[in-house]
């Protein structure tokens, strides 16, 4: 099934429409505020393109994990902050029943380029289960239903996945459009060189990444501590080093399989202890003592990874090289981002989770050709896997 021919916003007619929007509004809070307000910005091309053209706009979203009502999941900041970026009132539809009486009150007295957010999906239990009766409630109050929650896109949910069975016109919005655009073209359709750095701390978590950017990219470098179970693949000790026993035997598959397309660090920095300020060294490849833990790359293997990532002309990232949390083990990682802003006529795509984290903090965001909004999402799009809130989408 093709995640790139779906309708869009732009294939259905929207004026007059009460069209209910899925974001992905899943922003870290802290008490109360939000510290980053990637997600709602990167909804706005969406909002902005259904208020111009005269829907009713209504929202939605889930924000963190609750099993119910739970006023510090509430989604009232989000309507506030959204309300701030549009310039524009955002009405909120405060109700512990989400599509309850409230919402649906809401919804009757909004005119044409209006906007409502509806409180979070999962204060029902049901939203996580995708049944029907939410499902049916979610579409009551659709004409038109747009998905625009790439984040939540590996999730089959009520309110992306199941209403699309209730409504007729079920589009993607621009946000999505964009992350398939580049994630995919990226893996699926790349000027080449395509490099892909991988990095985290588990191999376990990449294994089924690993496999499916192998017969793709021109060459996968592998880095953070998932490297470590490489290395002792390799024959060499790792020490205190994360390492992950039952995936050896894979690592050594994927050596043989993959070849000189696979690399790893030649050299690794060492610390005593799991603390930025342990004691530290840069030993050669195979020389990580008994007692001490791989923390970073070393300055050859950053040399090393540079030097191939600068041939690229697509690059692919996903997992820190280190751990980026400490500065004094950050330098890895830093230096992989500043390779990447340099490399000027390249598509670099930076696929969720962590490497976000890791750009924004070296402040390179802006020098990355895409960023995903997605952590899980991107990983499974990365995988090679059909993502259900895309697939549910009307095909073109
Ligand atoms: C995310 O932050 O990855 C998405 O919003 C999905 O959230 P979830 O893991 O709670 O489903």
């Amino acid at each position: 099934m093709s995640m790139t021919n779906k309708k869009t916003i732009e294939d259905v007619a929207v004026q007059g429409k009460r069209v209910l929007v899925r974001c992905d509004f899943n922003v870290p809070l802290k008490e109360g505020a939000i510290t980053d307000d990637t997600r709602i910005v990167a909804a706005l091309p969406t909002v902005q393109y259904l208020i111009n053209n005269g829907a009713k706009v209504i929202l939605c979203s889930h924000l963190g994990k609750p099993k119910g009502p739970a006023p510090e999941f509430s989604l009232a900041p989000v309507a506030a902050r959204l309300s701030e970026l549009l310039g524009k009132d955002v009405v909120f539809a405060a109700d512990d029943n989400v599509v309850g009486e409230n919402a649906q009150k809401a919804v009757a007295e909004m005119k044409d380029g209006d906007v409502v957010l509806l409180e979070n999906t999962r204060y029902r239990a049901e939203e996580t289960k995708n049944g029907e009766a939410l499902s049916k409630e979610f579409s009551s109050l659709a004409d038109v239903f747009v998905d625009d929650a790439f984040g939540t896109a590996h999730r089959a949910h009520c309110s992306n996945v199941g209403v699309t069975q209730y409504v007729k016109d079920s589009v993607a919005g621009y946000l999505i459009q964009k992350e398939i655009q580049y994630l995919g073209n990226a893996v699926n359709a790349p000027v080449r060189p395509l490099v892909a750095v991988l990095g985290g701390s588990k191999v376990s978590s990449k294994i089924s990444v690993i496999e499916n950017l192998l017969d793709k990219v021109d060459k996968l470098l592998i880095g953070g501590g998932m490297a470590y179970t490489f290395m002792k693949a390799k024959g060499y000790e790792v020490g205190d080093s994360l390492l992950e026993p039952d995936f050896i035997d894979y690592a050594k598959d994927m050596m043989a399989k993959a070849g000189d397309k696979l690399v790893l660090p030649v050299d690794t920095v060492i610390g005593k202890d799991f603390d930025n300020d342990t004691e530290t060294k840069v030993v050669p490849e195979g020389g990580i003592e008994a007692g001490w833990q791989g923390l970073d790359i070393g300055p050859k293997t950053v040399e090393l990874f540079s030097n191939i990532l600068k041939t690229a002309k697509t690059v692919v990232w996903n997992g820190p090289m280190g751990v980026f949390e400490m500065p004094n083990f950050a330098k890895g990682t830093n230096a992989i981002a500043q390779v990447l802003a340099t490399l000027e006529d390249a598509t670099t795509v930076i696929g969720g989770g962590d490497s976000v984290a890791a750009v924004n903090q070296a402040g390179l965001g802006d020098k990355m050709t895409h960023i995903s909004t997605g952590g899980g999402a991107s990983l499974e799009y990365l995988e090679g896997k059909d993502l259900p809130g895309i697939a549910a989408l009307n095909d073109k």
